[in-house]
């Protein structure tokens, strides 16, 4: 099954690449012919990365195959690597395992073409993974790009040339006919009249370095002319001798370099340097945050920016993110470390990135919940930067504990599968810094507890736990404390108790200040899970509905998702799996929306559960136990993806106990294998989430439900959507807030047992005696967009 979330797809080409027809032919027919491990090598800046996405698209396009970029610039130590390339193939891993195996059991039975660019930093380690991926996994392909060869057995190390130069008949050459194209795009065009001399003494002196070529053309495009140009380079040597020395490329790279920077200003130059402390690429904002001050203003950074992008000394994405060529980064490192400023920029680049984190983890419960989580994982590299330097720099590894601590409130490792590198920032950080019960080492223990417990991890959770115990003493109003206590006795322990811990958690956060909103939420839904789990059915409807309306107010559709999740426990445990079918896929088709990975598993599995609880509650067709059983074989093979166990996870493996026990009742065992194979066969995601929502589940109104026993304002409320109100106009209607009124319908829908509006409308006209007018007309929408509040269906009264 994939993954679904291509987290670094090929990008599109930007450029077209001149001269490299046969060497991208070639080398995409090495892969292909069998030669599985390919290394494109050469000097800085010689086009090893636009050659090797090339060779991929080619590779993608002729097998259909799936392809996976991983950037490894900013990669210096072996776990970073791996965690790099399990992001890069997508493998939404969760687990405490080794990632090499995670990688290995993922890609075992694959065809994929896995691109790794810019190896020289870490050749060893690369060259160890690629070893054990073409041994272990036949359908795997790499496709190398590194300054130096890996020198690995099976490796075909293809040299990638300079563009050629053609000494005699420079005219005709590719680093000529880049140069020029390069020089119009930037506004230049070379005619008949231009000094063709000089031009061919530029193209000999860049020794065909694509980079160089650029380099040189946006001057032309700027108004120098071949010649200018020529005088300055090599600090006009060049001119003087005539002598064509044989420089190795690099030197070239440099020079060119030295002569682009000698060109800026003196504010450019201390910007080109200073951004070069930016893993990953940057915005705008956070360069005029980290950058500015001596000797550069605020709001001179636009310009200045503007201006490096004008040079080709930085790429301005289609993102709004900015990036560097490699080679143009590590130079302006070697500028800043030059100018005594690398300290002192690593600094403020930590603390602007701790202060992100502290904004994000407060304002993300929120109708931009989303967008703030895509931010928080954008600037990763960042993140990933700043806290390696806080671990690295005595005295900041309290500033990183902070900073993690606060990324690990937005929730970003869940929703991009990150688990596992939380939980290792979070062991070191917690080395680092003194044992004493602060509020930040507090909260970065339980949530490291918490992390563990998510994954499993009983073992390594108990100890963490006993670990805060000593913390925290004999103090017993400690929130983040409490939730642990009550976290570890709903998912380990299995002891109903969890519920009376996890909302007196509840409760002491409620006292504090707005910043601490969206944690609040957070523990609201873990004492939902352990009311539904544990709770008898009113407690469990309760504590749900609570965290629903909190979460619909604040807006946050993955919360939402969520509380739609936890919503549909206690009606599963309590007797009408049927309704809880309708708040599972309510939960589910916001979190296919999102293209959310985490939470759409435990949806197709809890649907799984809720499914088999029909059959049995309603002795309904033996369709529906075979969907139960396929989605229980999908969901393992999903969660499989994420390396989190079930069995670690007590009241989700009783439930799951349940449902199997249930089919293989009615269905025997034979039937429910077969069925639970086909789950397990699906191609993908999508498939499973058709599954997921497709079996239809009847729910017929108790009879004796009438209007009558709606209280008056939800009378209003169902008459309104009858009459085909969208839920903004009847809370503008009944001076109610949009969530109020979602509640409201909450409790209708469960009251009248309908799944969605229609249904409703329908009931409504039956109670009144009403004709068809009286329901919503068919060109009404019957749902609002989820963004504004309603959900598609089910329940869910959005
Ligand atoms: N064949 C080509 N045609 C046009 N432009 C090219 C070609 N090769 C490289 N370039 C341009 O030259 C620049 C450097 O290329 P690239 O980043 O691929 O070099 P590299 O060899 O990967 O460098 P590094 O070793 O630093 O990673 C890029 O801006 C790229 O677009
Ligand atoms: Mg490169």
């Amino acid at each position: 099954m994939t993954t679904g979330r291509a987290r670094a797809a090929l990008p599109a080409p930007v450029i077209e690449l001149v001269g490299r027809e046969a060497l991208a032919a070639a080398t995409a027919d090495r892969l292909l012919a069998g030669h599985r491990m390919v290394t494109l090598a050469g000097p800085g800046g010689v086009g090893k990365t636009v050659l090797a996405l090339e060779v991929a698209r080619r590779c993608r396009d002729r097998r259909a195959g799936t392809v996976a970029v991983a950037h490894l610039g900013d990669t210096t130590r072996p776990d970073e690597l791996h965690r790099e390339v399990v992001r890069a193939v997508g493998v939404n891993d969760q687990s405490c395992a080794d990632p090499v195996d995670v990688l290995v059991d993922f890609l075992r039975g694959r065809e994929l073409l896995l691109v790794l660019d810019n190896c020289e930093q870490i050749l060893d380690a690369v060259g160890d993974l690629c070893s054990v991926l073409l041994e272990e996994a036949p359908g795997v392909r790499v496709l190398a790009t590194s300054r130096q060869h890996l020198g690995i057995a099976g490796e075909h190390t293809a040299l990638v040339p300079p563009l050629s130069v053609h000494a005699d008949d420079a005219a005709r050459s590719d680093a000529m006919c880049l140069l020029l194209r390069r020089a119009e795009a930037a506004g230049r065009r070379i005619t008949a009249d231009d000094d063709w001399g000089a031009l061919a003494e530029l193209v000999a002196w860049s020794s065909g370095l694509p980079l160089v070529l650029e380099l040189v053309a946006v001057r032309l495009g700027g108004g120098m002319s071949p010649r200018q140009i020529l005088d300055r380079l090599d600090g006009g040597r060049l001119l003087a001798t005539r002598t064509r020395r044989v420089r190795p490329h690099h030197r070239t790279l440099e020079q060119t370099l030295d002569w682009s920077y000698g060109l800026c200003s003196a504010g450019q130059r201390r910007l080109l340097a200073r951004i070069s402390v930016f893993a990953g690429g940057f915005t705008l904002d956070t360069v005029e945050k980290v950058c500015s001050g001596n000797g550069i203003g605020e709001h001179e950074v636009l310009d200045l920016l503007a201006d490096l992008v004008a040079q080709s000394l930085v790429q301005a994405g289609p993102d709004g993110r900015y990036h560097q060529l490699q080679p143009v980064r590590e130079y302006g490192q070697r500028r800043l470390r030059a100018a005594g400023e690398e300290q002192g920029l690593r600094d403020a680049h930590s603390a602007f990135f701790r202060d992100l984190a502290g904004e994000l983890a407060t304002t993300w419960y929120s109708p931009d919940e989303v967008a703030l989580l895509q931010r928080g994982y954008d600037e990763m590299p960042n993140f990933r930067a700043a806290l390696h330097h806080c671990a690295t720099t005595p005295g900041l590894a309290g500033l990183g504990l902070a900073l993690l601590h606060d990324l690990a409130r937005l929730r970003v490792q869940f929703f991009f599968a990150m688990l596992g590198e939380f939980r290792g920032w979070f062991r070191t950080l917690l080395d680092l810094t003194p044992v004493e019960p602060t509020p930040e080492r507090i909260g970065a223990t339980v949530q490291l507890g918490w992390t563990m417990l998510c994954q499993g991890s009983q073992h390594d959770a108990g100890v963490v736990l006993a670990q805060l115990r000593e913390l925290v003493g004999d103090r017993d109003d400690v929130a983040p404390a409490v939730l642990l206590e009550g976290a570890y006795a709903m998912l380990v322990e299995g002891d109903p108790r969890c519920i009376g811990l996890l909302r007196r958690a509840v409760d002491l956060f409620a006292v504090m200040g707005p910043e601490y909103r969206g944690d609040r939420g957070n523990f609201k839904l873990i004492w939902a899970l352990a009311a539904g789990f544990y709770g008898d059915e009113a407690t469990g409807v309760a504590a749900a509905e609570d965290y629903l309306a909190d979460a619909r107010a604040a807006g946050g559709e993955w919360a939402i998702s969520w509380a739609l999740w936890a919503r549909g426990l206690a009606p599963l445990r309590h007797g009408s799996p049927a309704e809880a079918v309708s708040w599972f896929r309510a939960g589910l088709e916001i979190q296919v929306g999102l293209r959310e990975q985490w939470g759409s598993t435990w949806s197709a599995e809890a649907i799984g559960w809720a499914l088999a609880g029909v059959a049995e509650h309603d002795g309904a067709s033996s369709d529906l136990l075979e969907t139960a059983a396929e989605l229980l074989g999908a969901a393992v093979l999903m969660r499989a993806a994420t390396g989190v166990a079930i069995t670690g996870l007590v009241p989700f493996r009783r439930e799951r106990e349940k449902a199997h026990a249930t089919v293989v009742a009615r269905l025997g065992s034979a039937r429910y294998q077969a069925a639970y194979d086909r789950g397990q066969a699906l191609a993908g995601r999508d498939d499973v989430y058709a599954l997921a929502l497709r079996p239809e589940v009847r729910r017929t109104p108790p009879a004796d439900v009438t209007l009558a026993d709606l209280s008056p304002r939800q009378r209003e409320v169902a008459v309104l959507v009858s009459q085909g109100h969208p839920n903004h106009e009847i809370a503008r209607r009944l001076h109610l807030s949009v969530s109020t009124v979602e509640n409201h319908l909450t409790a209708i829908f469960a009251k009248v047992s309908v799944t969605n509006r229609v249904e409703l409308g329908t009931w409504v006209g039956a109670q009144n005696g009403l004709p068809r007018n009286g329901l919503p007309s068919p060109g009404l929408p019957q749902h609002d967009s989820p963004r504004h509040g309603p959900t598609p269906n089910g329940p869910a009264p959005r």
